[in-house]
């Protein structure tokens, strides 16, 4: 009889899965992991014999698909997320077939049972009906299960739902309660076994693909695998290729070699020309350093997090604040600056409204700070609320040229745009904001501002109430920095009260 495996066997083999499949496993999952560890476990004759083999590169091959079977989410749907597909069908492939002399060449990474590679395989024919071979689609993804599924191309009624009765009629024959997808749609697809997780220099092979799909996957990742397999679906990417996350995942905190694009109702991303980062990561590769990486990555990081962790900079600035006696950000950082970044006598100026004098403050700074992010979206802040509306919009685009993900710039452009009487750039931007954070409450509170003055009262009860909702909850910081002088309760109230006004309670 084997040793059942201990919180600690536990905790490891939750790492190993992190490192080897990119998974996270939360802590609802206990046990169905211990489960899982003790059958596992149990055929190599112990826990710790089982984990020897981890640093085999044969083993693994046949172990992690096993394992991915048991631990992936697989759900899926033909045509999920229709708005993504008419982006596609609509936009990208006229814009890659006129640009290039070979057919669209795709990636859908994580495409589960096949449901998304045949929808682009359907979606690029509906589009272009009289052409034949415009597509490549390579489907990618680690659960056997599921690819098995995919290459029967057998799907139910339920795959189906949001799929329009005339494609269904179009591209699948009936068997019974089944439906069966014509060939036409399938030869465009080649599937694949595939890890995300794991380098493999003869699959992620630079400037493969002009497309990749990676939706709903990497949200189930630990946030350095996620930052990992971003970077190897940017090596495959050609420069101005284009990557479309699920609708609840964005690349903040993640990369930033994508310009943010939004069209037909949903957000997309475009492959910078030349990436900052080019990196080949082996670290999965190294028997010797999977303990310890084990060991490094955190068990309750998650997705969230990864958000979180990205607004850090902007935390780090009133944590500064708040706490004066405290060891500050820059004296941490002092060792390693030659000049340090000292924001709080401006910090201190924008709380006490005087944004002129936080204006002379930021001009004061050391040269070498002057482009740097927190003194940029500072200085948008600061200019806004003193009525330069236009130098805080060239900050804020300034800004996003550099980091089309900045969130406080998404929104002061957004606010600097109503005030130029574009209600739609306005929109746009605060879109923006909400997609890549949302959890940041002001451009939330803008959209129902701007909703009400236009006399769309539902949206702006929805999006005020929310508003409300995630207010109780902001980081003091960015209430200080974008709250235009309110205080929490403040704000709060104002949501409250337009709502009431409109004759619904937040
Ligand atoms: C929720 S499904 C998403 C399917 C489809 N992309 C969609 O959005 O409808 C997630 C898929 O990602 C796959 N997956 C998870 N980890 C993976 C990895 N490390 N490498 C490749 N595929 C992975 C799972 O097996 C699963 O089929």
């Amino acid at each position: 009889m084997t040793i059942p495996p201990d919180a600690q066997d536990i905790a490891h083999f939750r790492a190993l899965i992190s490192i080897h499949l990119g998974l996270q496993i939360d802590d609802g999952y206990q046990d169905a992991l211990a489960q899982l560890l003790r059958t596992r476990g149990a055929l190599c004759g112990s826990v710790t014999r089982y984990f020897d083999h981890f640093a085999d590169e044969a083993w693994l091959q046949s172990e992690l698909p096993l394992l991915a079977r048991e631990l992936t989410v697989t759900e899926t749907y033909f045509f999920r997320n229709t708005d993504q597909f008419a982006a596609f069908s609509e936009l990208v492939l006229p814009r890659v077939l006129a640009a290039g002399s070979h057919a669209c060449r795709i990636l859908s990474a994580g495409c589960a049972s096949g449901e998304e590679p045949y929808s682009l395989a359907i979606a690029a024919s509906e589009c272009f009906p009289d052409a034949e071979d415009l597509v490549e689609i390579t489907a990618l993804d680690i659960n056997p299960i599921a690819l098995s599924k995919a290459a029967q191309g057998r799907y139910s009624n339920w795959s189906l739902r949001d799929t329009p009765k005339a494609i269904k009629d179009k591209w699948f024959a009936t068997d019974g309660s089944d439906y069966v997808l014509e060939a036409g749609a399938r030869r465009a697809v080649r599937f694949a076994v595939g890890n995300l997780a794991r380098e493999n220099l003869t699959f992620w092979q630079p400037g493969r693909f002009d497309v990749v799909f990676c939706r709903n996957v990497l949200m189930y990742f630990c946030p350095e695998q996620a930052r990992a397999a971003i970077d190897r679906i940017t090596r495959v990417l050609v420069p101005g290729g284009y990557l479309f996350l699920g609708h609840a995942e964005t690349l903040r905190g993640l990369s930033n070699d994508y310009d943010l694009c939004h069209t037909h109702g949903t957000f997309y991303y475009r492959r910078k020309a030349e990436p900052e980062r080019y990196t080949v990561t082996l670290w999965d590769e190294r028997p010797d350093a999977q303990r310890l990486s084990a060991s490094a990555i955190s068990n309750d990081a998650s997705w969230v997090d990864v958000i979180q962790r990205s607004s850090e900079r902007i935390s780090t600035l009133t944590s500064a604040f708040d706490a004066p006696g405290a060891p500050t950000h820059t004296e941490a950082a002092k060792a390693e600056k030659p000049v340090p970044l000292d924001l709080t006598s401006a910090l201190e100026c924008v709380r006490g409204e005087r944004y002129g004098d936080a204006l002379r403050h930021i001009a004061d700074l050391p040269t070498e700070h002057a482009n740097d992010a927190d003194v940029l979206l500072l200085k948008a802040v600061s200019l806004s609320h003193s009525g330069a509306l236009d130098q805080a919009e060239a900050v804020c685009r300034e800004l996003l040229a550099r980091d089309g993900l900045n969130t406080g710039a998404q929104y002061v452009l957004a606010v600097c745009r109503e005030a130029a009487g574009d209600v739609r750039g306005a929109l746009e931007h605060d879109q923006a904001a909400c997609y890549l954070d949302p959890t940041f409450a002001m451009p939330r509170l803008h959209l129902g501002l701007l909703a009400r003055r236009q006399g769309d009262s539902v949206a702006a009860v929805r999006e005020l109430s929310h508003a409300a909702h995630l207010l109780q909850r902001e980081d003091p910081s960015r209430v200080l920095l974008f709250g235009g002088g309110f205080k929490r309760e403040a704000l709060v109230a104002m949501c409250r009260a337009h709502c009431d006004a409109m004759g619904v309670q937040a």
